[in-house]
């Protein structure tokens, strides 16, 4: 996603800047900009596009002697790539640059508006640096206009802000996104990332900053304090030596680094739109379900999963028919469509062919359309009516994992959102319902005891003539969503199967060397399919079990955390096998993250 970097000292900050954006580009962006502050003069650069443009804007500036300089490389979230969203934001004497999500600035930007601030960027990022400079009227001093600002920001951020008549500063918050705060003692420069990589051969050491940090450099000194206002510690750590484990932030592969993300990602997927008492989404009108008879999802790969897993939402909770269906075969099927479907594509990149040629045929055939998507400005998008992206940043690993997570948390929130438009919902049942979504980032996270339970366990998985994830309602799809990434990166055989029909043919397969990967979830239809295990038990299958509920006949079993919903089972559940499909990968020497024959976006037929 975003990355953000800063510089105060007396090298040139130009290049200081525009190398250390170079080394997050792997983070992939769609836009990126920097502020150069000498003398009291801001030089401002921004550019769409590959960072060679902003290399190119910014060729004739030359920086002598000591300076500030701030930058960053933006993934669109709110509002489109254009120069005018990208960072740095200005106000009338302070620049600023943001990760994170501000998820009141619709009210704080109302208020700015009504005051008079003109803002020129649909980001959340420019409220932050109008209503630092209305701060800055009633405070007695910078500092203290800062720390108001920011104890009036909800949501997440990692800030750096320059302001033209304080040329030697830096001032800095961090709150929910990584900031890495290095110094060169001898030479007195100061560097800020948002990752390890920039800092690597200017600093040997760092601060990574907690959330609540914040404070200011100086060139002489770090005034740094937390969240109550009182100056902490300054806790230096040893910064990797290669680049390449910085930019998997020390996890073995993406793939690996990509789960362990999925907590955050999450959070943001959701932030500003699961809210107290309601689902919003800005980016959709609310009249696109108007007339709305049937919703038909429609994706490829991982994406077609996080569809037929939503589908069993839209039908319990909203009320609303829905239809599944391939790309690749929807195409040519010669589909029947009517205009009171509301066609729905699912894609992480925004470019695989056969969702795009489908979303084209639905457009002709006059039917609204709705992108979920990671990639903003992606064919998809840009094709549809409407949009919501999902908040997963650039995702490496061929094999997707958090794309998914993502999709499924936005789609789940779809489906709340039309029963609540569709008043097919009662009061008390979303309040639940959201109380589940704002838990999900927690189930989520991966505790050192579940991975090494899942790689001790993984030795046992390395053969056999096949695999079958068996699961029922959601958690089929969420079978077949493990299966996938089992056969993706381990090249043995697996296959997704509802656990009721496994008596109806595949049965017939059973025995000691068939591993069956249960999905036993305590909230859904447990005694059913606790009954559809052991009938593959009773015909000496080796069965391991995903469970909250100790399961005797299991082979083996891995223990899930009691929970009182059963989405908060599917996304622990989830979790658990991506990594087992990632261990048992890892084990039999494969590139986990470039699996062969495949590619992460497939954009020919
Ligand atoms: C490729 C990728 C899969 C992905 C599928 C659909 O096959 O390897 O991981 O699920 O494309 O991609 P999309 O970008 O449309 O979600």
């Amino acid at each position: 996603m975003c990355g953000i970097v800063g510089y105060l000292g007396n090298q040139s900050s130009k290049d200081i800047l525009l190398d250390g954006l170079k080394e997050l580009e792997y983070r992939g962006y769609d836009s990126a900009g920097i502020t150069v502050l000498k003398d009291s003069n801001f030089s401002i650069y921004k550019s769409v596009g590959k960072l060679n443009n902003l290399v190119e804007k910014s060729k004739n500036l030359s920086v002598d002697g000591f300076s500030v300089g701030i930058g960053h490389t933006r993934w669109a979230t709110h509002g489109k790539p254009t120069e005018s969203n990208a960072h740095p934001h200005i106000g009338e004497a302070t620049h600023i640059v943001h990760n994170g999500i501000i998820e009141n600035y619709q009210e704080l930007k109302k208020e700015l508006i009504a005051k008079g601030y003109r803002f020129s960027s649909q980001t959340d990022t420019e409220v932050i640096v109008h209503l630092f400079e209305e701060n800055l009227k009633s405070s007695k001093d910078t500092f203290s206009a800062f720390n108001k600002t920011i104890f009036q920001l909800d949501g997440a951020y990692a800030l750096l802000l320059i302001k033209k008549d304080e040329p030697e500063k830096i001032y800095f918050a961090k709150e929910g996104s990584p900031l890495i705060l290095g110094t060169n003692r001898e030479t007195g420069e100061q560097f800020f990332a948002s990752s390890d990589s920039p800092l690597i051969g200017h600093v040997a050491e760092v601060i990574y900053l907690q959330d609540g940090e914040f404070g200011y450099v100086d060139g002489k000194n770090i005034n740094l304090f937390n969240g109550a206002g009182d100056e902490v510690e300054q806790v230096y750590k040893k910064l990797p030596e290669n680049r390449e484990i910085a930019q998997k932030d020390g996890y073995r592969f993406f793939m690996e680094k990509e789960i362990y993300e999925q907590s955050q990602v999450v959070s943001d997927t959701i932030m500003g739109r699961a809210l107290d008492s309601s689902i919003e989404f800005d980016e959709i009108d609310p009249t696109i379900f108007d007339g709305i008879n049937e919703i038909k999802l429609c994706a490829c790969g991982t994406s077609y999963h996080t569809a037929l897993a939503s589908s069993y939402l839209f039908e319990r909770i909203s009320k609303t028919r829905v239809s599944v269906e391939f790309g690749s075969e929807f195409r040519y099927k010669d589909p029947l469509l009517t205009k009171d479907t509301l066609f729905v594509s699912i894609s992480q990149s925004g470019e695989t062919a056969d969702t795009l040629a489908s979303l084209k045929m639905a457009k002709n055939a006059g039917l609204k359309t709705l992108a979920i998507c990671n990639v903003d400005n992606s064919s998809i998008v840009r094709l549809s009516d409407y949009s919501i992206l999902t908040r997963a940043g650039v995702e490496k690993g061929v094999a997707s994992t958090k794309a998914f997570a993502t999709q499924m948390v936005v789609l789940y929130m779809l489906s709340l959102y039309v029963a609540q438009i569709r008043n097919n919902i009662e009061k008390e049942r979303l309040q639940k319902e959201l109380h589940t979504i704002r838990e999900i980032p927690n189930t989520l996270t991966v505790t050192s005891k579940l991975h090494e339970k899942i790689k001790r366990l993984s030795k046992r998985y390395l053969h056999g003539h096949g695999f079958f994830f068996i699961g029922r309602d959601i958690f089929y799809p969420l079978a077949l969503e493990g299966a996938l990434k089992l056969k993706e990166i381990s090249y043995l055989h697996s296959e997704g199967y509802p656990a009721g029909e496994m008596k109806h043919g595949p049965i017939a397969l059973a025995d000691p060397e068939l591993f069956t990967i249960a999905l036993l979830p305590q909230n859904i239809l447990y005694e059913k399919t606790k009954s559809n295990i052991e009938e593959l038990g009773a015909r000496d299958s080796t069965i391991c079990v995903i469970s909250p509920k100790s399961f005797e006949l299991a082979d083996d079993f891995i223990r899930t955390s009691s929970h009182s919903h059963y989405m908060l089972e599917f996304f622990e559940m989830m979790v658990v096998v991506q990594l087992l499909s990632m261990e048992v990968a890892i084990r039999l020497q494969n590139d986990v993250d470039m699996p062969r024959n495949l590619a992460k976006s497939v954009t020919v037929e």
